[in-house]
């Protein structure tokens, strides 16, 4: 075992990582673990832009952005996380070109903007345009802009090193409201040569990404498996609002690849079998462009109401026929070329097949808006931060608009890197406990013990069964019976994962075994998204119970607060900070 000392751990090294480690490691000695490459993290796949209120193209304001942002949200934004985004997204934006982002530009040379669903001028008035983006990568340019940038600051990264345990001074779990619980460290697994490491730090900041692989259709690669927020349930700490995920609209049907609502704020059109333009009856003002969650269940509906199109009826068409072929070249060219590819389908001449696909966690690991991670309503752990998709800030509330989540791993991931290398500045960090290493030898060593031995269920079997579940049970439309089907069944997929084999003998590149601990988080995963699910009772941006179809907000406008407890899921609730903004009836 090797034992490394930093005053800043940084887990992951996509957008949010590396802004964070843009910032720290200016201030502090900072190490950033992965385990990928960074820039094969999946910040790389966002596509369509980030949202900034410029004005380049369009008179727009921070403020617009803001209410946007909480009524797309469907009031469960804490609004004063908002305020600070939508504020801050300007600087986000210009810093990124300061970099050396290539932004696509208006012919005056300004960074250009679209339109995206739910951005509107005036509180709903019609569509603004509000994306900055670069292309159909915008992600993928973010990407590497923050990394080439990293590489200039002699930023150290460990990659291919899996974090598997977070270090705590104290029992979250039986700490008392009001006492100090500090973070020690984090311990690693090491791809390449089955290595355990530990790293003592005064601050660690987890930017582990999504968990969208816990659905079987997904835009989520592989790799995201809510490891962070997994580790973090297990550490006593609680996860919030997980039973919001985002379906995006328009993944390629049968497949969920994404392909970007940039072609819709391009002028792209929804239809159904007949023709139509289906979001018009939908959403009248914005049609096409209302917020995801509504346009997905429109698009859902459609097909439960026969309208869906091809052989099994079962999916809606993204119509860009009428647009120029230069203009699809220019601003859409990576995801008209995915319908060629994987469905050979020439968008020029023909709709393209698609359905909704898993996107995005709204909810994850809670913070306050410096980064600092809660282990109830109102303590931090002292030292311990997270940015990006595996936390709540509570910026999406119970859906997120477009173009918020690249905005929201530059502001968040900026001032985590910031909040964590101050606090390293006065901290002492605790020592590592001679033993914090034992939990992950001892899970590497049992199941490397089921070769050959008594382990008999494959870990692939297992993780299509959960995901299929997911897919049928926990998607855009829930009821109480779905739920407690999907609980019932994530349970009894927990009894056979104490039997797995992993069948690779070896030390090196044994990603047989990190498949299989990557199985046991989404396990974790799913059992909280359903408890949340089940308990909230009301129907609100992401979530839509058909038992309860309206949004309740005497009883359900509050944040879920999961914690993992041996006889399982154990919710409690936070309030929704509101400042400026009541709650109304959302229309568009
Ligand atoms: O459709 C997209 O380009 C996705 C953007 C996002 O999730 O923010």
């Amino acid at each position: 075992m090797t034992a490394h000392e930093y005053d800043v751990v940084i887990v992951g090294a996509g957008g949010a990582g590396m802004r964070a480690a843009l910032e720290s490691s200016q201030r502090a000695s900072t190490a950033v673990l992965t385990k990928l490459y960074p820039t094969r993290s999946h910040t790389g796949a966002a596509q369509g832009g980030m949202s900034a209120a410029l004005s380049n193209v369009e008179d727009d304001n921070a403020e617009w952005h803001t209410f946007d942002t909480i009524k797309g949200g469907d009031y469960l934004v804490d609004q004063d996380a908002a305020e600070i985004m939508c504020r801050e997204a300007i600087d986000a934006v210009l810093d990124l070109e300061k970099m050396g982002l290539p932004f696509n530009r208006t012919e005056d040379g300004h960074i250009d903007q679209r339109r995206f669903g739910g951005h509107t001028r005036n509180h709903g008035e019609a569509a603004v345009r509000r994306a900055c983006y670069a292309a159909d990568r915008t992600g993928h340019m973010i990407l590497q802009t923050l990394y080439q940038q990293c590489v200039k600051q002699e930023v150290e990264f460990f990659n291919e090193f899996y974090v598997l345990d977070l270090i705590l001074d104290a029992d979250a779990t039986k700490a008392r409201k009001g006492a100090d619980v500090s973070v020690v460290g984090v311990v690693a697994y090491e791809l390449s040569t089955g290595a355990i490491h530990t790293f003592r730090a005064k601050s660690v900041i987890f930017a582990t990404g999504g968990a969208g692989k816990v659905f079987k259709t997904t835009s989520n690669a592989h790799t995201l498996t809510g490891d962070g927020m997994a580790l973090a349930l297990r550490r006593g700490l609680p996860l919030e609002d997980m039973e919001f995920f985002q379906f995006h609209p328009t993944g390629l049907a049968g497949l969920g690849i994404l392909l970007s609502e940039a072609a819709r704020g391009e002028g792209a059109i929804l239809r159904n079998s007949t023709g139509e333009r289906f979001m018009e009856r939908y959403a009248p003002t914005i049609k096409d462009l209302a917020p995801r969650d509504m346009v997905a269940r429109a698009m859902a509906n459609e097909v439960r109401e026969g309208r869906g199109c091809g052989p099994h009826k079962d999916y809606v068409l993204l119509d860009l026929t009428h647009l120029e072929p230069a203009h699809i070249d220019a601003k859409l060219p990576d995801i008209t070329e995915f319908a060629r590819t994987y469905l050979g389908i020439e968008p020029y001449y023909e709709p393209v097949p698609v359905f909704p696909t898993a996107h995005y966690a709204m909810g994850g690991i809670p913070t306050t808006v410096r980064g600092e991670v809660l282990r109830n309503n109102t303590d931090v752990v002292k030292g311990l931060f997270a940015a990006g998709e595996c936390a709540c800030v509570s910026v999406h509330g119970a859906n997120r608009l477009g173009t918020n989540s690249l905005l929201d791993i530059n502001v968040f991931g900026r001032r985590a890197g910031i909040a964590a290398a101050e606090y390293a500045a006065t901290a002492e960090a605790p020592p590592m406990p001679a033993d914090a290493a034992d939990a992950v030898t001892t899970q590497v060593a049992t199941m490397r013990a089921t070769v050959g031995g008594a382990g008999t269920e494959r870990v692939a079997d297992i993780r299509k069964a959960l995901q299929e579940t997911m897919d049928r049970d926990v998607q855009v439309f829930r009821t109480n019976a779905s739920l407690t089907d999907a609980k019932k069944k994530i349970a009894a997929l927990r009894e056979r994962y104490a039997s797995i084999a992993i069948h690779d003998r070896g030390e090196r590149f044994n990603t047989d075994l990190l498949e299989a601990i990557e199985l046991g988080f989404l396990l974790d995963l799913s059992d909280v998204v359903v408890a949340g699910a089940l308990a909230r009772k009301e129907s609100r941006g992401g979530h839509y119970r058909e038992d309860f179809p309206t949004r309740d907000d005497e009883n359900f406008m509050r944040h879920t607060m999961a914690y993992a407890r041996p006889n399982g899921i154990k919710l409690d609730y936070k309030p929704v900070v509101v400042t400026r903004y009541q709650p109304m009836e959302r229309k568009y």
